[in-house]
């Protein structure tokens, strides 16, 4: 009620005005996956010739590696989700901290610009809201490669030694299968002299795309998808058309957007397959999903059961997901344990949740949920991108109108959310900052609004 209450006043930061108790249907339609198409905008600095990025979301960490990608002298040209980028220009730039924070997955660029240029300097991209997130294994995996890194003052020096032209290929076995650690040596392996074995190496699915486009450039890698690849260094990697493959976050955050508003919903495109630990564990608690042509899936969920969740590296449950869940079992019958052990601090829609009712209890990393029968609306501020999807969730299914701050975190990861909810039947609206005017869905989020965009993650 008091949220509802203040938004007739100025709106200092922009916020969404979510109706509750909202029933969704029809479709909605999921975008390309923004964890690869970041990875594979760092890929194109490998070649000279241009590369075509098809199904590229329209979020704000795109723009930002977008214009990351610019300072570097990388021409880039979009016509809506087709990017096509020119990086024939390249030249070595020193990316200071302000940038690496602003976007962690610019780091990325740190294998491509040694491995094309022979040297990279950025900063230490540190931890975020979620966790300390450390570098050591993409350090220890391009050193194996033979280049000399040095680390001063937060800021990472990466060079091939002198008397050498091109990086050693090396066996390289990662203390945890990170998924950025892979990526990064990855792409710096494939222009190495010799062949590199990542053991250990991550299996996401984004991993995959990403080796799927370097061998349309012309790499030779083999084992994506598993924990060991294998790449015999190639001289030069040509251009190449390549599209990246749905967003499995985006469809699973609208899987359990159903499952929470107890709606039959179409999903898709999605690769099925991708999102097998979240269909697992949304049959589990008692919702119906079948696979549809054309790579939709349709949900058709029922009384909500409580389960328990662990996130794991691909295959397992993934951790971009563990907020949104969350959220869907605050409300499920009966007492859940979702355990989070990829990072150590992805618990802060613990909080919101609770200020809605939800009765959940801390125990190190580990969430002890005690299912009620409804959330309450009231005003809520999102910390990180999944945290902000997953209190919206929440409001959806929630008594009365709730307002979320926080929506710099949002557009970072989600192309036009609150549009794709509307359109299924949602009442979501957007305020300005300092706007008592409601804005009109259906804008491009670039274009909605200026963003700052804080460290975060994800
Ligand atoms: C990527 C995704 C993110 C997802 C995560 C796990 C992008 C842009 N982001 O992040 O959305 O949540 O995978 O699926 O693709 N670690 C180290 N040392 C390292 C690297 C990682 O200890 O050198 C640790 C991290 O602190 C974390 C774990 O390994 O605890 C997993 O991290 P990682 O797989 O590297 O995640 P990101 O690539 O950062």
């Amino acid at each position: 009620m008091g949220a509802v209450a203040n938004i007739s006043k100025a709106i200092r930061k922009p916020l969404l005005e979510v109706e509750g108790k909202c029933s969704l249907s029809g479709n909605i339609k999921i975008g390309g996956a923004k964890n690869s198409a970041l990875v594979l905008m760092a890929a194109s600095l490998l070649t000279d010739e241009e590369i075509q990025i098809n199904n590229v979301p329209l979020l704000t960490d795109i723009k930002v590696m977008t214009d990351i990608l610019l300072r570097m002298g990388v021409e880039t040209k979009r016509k809506e989700n087709k990017l096509i980028i020119d990086p024939k220009n390249l030249r070595q730039v020193i990316l200071p901290v302000k940038l690496v924070h602003s976007l962690r997955a610019s780091f990325f660029c740190i294998g491509p610009l040694l491995a094309k240029l022979g040297k990279a300097k950025l900063a230490l991209p540190g931890g975020c809201k979620i966790g300390v997130r450390p570098v050591d294994q993409h350090i220890k995996g391009l050193r194996a490669l033979g280049a000399s890194v040095q680390i001063e003052k937060n800021m990472i020096s990466a060079f091939i030694p002198e008397g050498k032209t091109r990086l050693d290929g090396a066996t390289i076995l990662l203390d945890c299968p990170s998924v950025g650690a892979t990526e990064t040596i990855l792409m710096a392996a494939s222009l190495a002299r010799g062949t590199t074995t990542i053991k250990n190496a991550a299996k996401e699915p984004e991993v995959q795309d990403l080796v799927k486009m370097l061998n349309l450039m012309g790499a030779k890698i083999s084992g994506a998808g598993t924990s060991k690849i294998t790449i015999n260094g190639v001289q030069k990697l040509n251009g190449c058309s390549h599209q990246a493959i749905p967003d499995r976050i985006e469809a699973g955050t609208f899987l359990i957007a159903a499952a929470i508003t107890k709606s039959t919903l179409s999903i898709g495109p999605v690769i099925p397959e991708h999102l097998n630990a979240v269909i697992n564990k949304l049959r589990e608690c008692g919702c119906d999903i079948q696979e549809e042509k054309e790579n939709y899936l349709k949900i058709i969920p029922s009384t909500l059961k409580a389960v328990d969740v662990i996130t794991q590296p691909f295959p397992g449950f993934p951790t971009d997901l563990q907020a949104p869940f969350m959220a869907l079992m605050s409300i499920a019958k009966g007492k859940s344990k979702i355990t989070e052990t990829i990072f150590e601090n992805r618990m802060q829609h613990v909080l919101e949740l609770k200020k809605m009712g939800a009765s959940i209890k801390i125990n190190d990393s580990t969430a002890i949920i005690n299912g009620v029968s409804s959330l309450n609306s009231t005003a809520l501020r999102g910390g990180d991108l999944r945290s902000t999807a997953a209190i919206i969730l929440a409001s959806l299914s929630a008594k009365g109108k709730s307002t979320i701050q926080g929506l710099n975190h949002l557009d970072r990861g989600y192309e036009a959310f609150e549009e794709k909810l509307n359109l299924a039947g949602a009442n979501i609206i957007r305020y300005l900052k300092n706007s008592d005017k409601k804005n009109v869905s259906g804008c491009e989020p670039e274009k909605k609004k200026k963003v700052v965009i804080k460290e975060d993650a994800a």
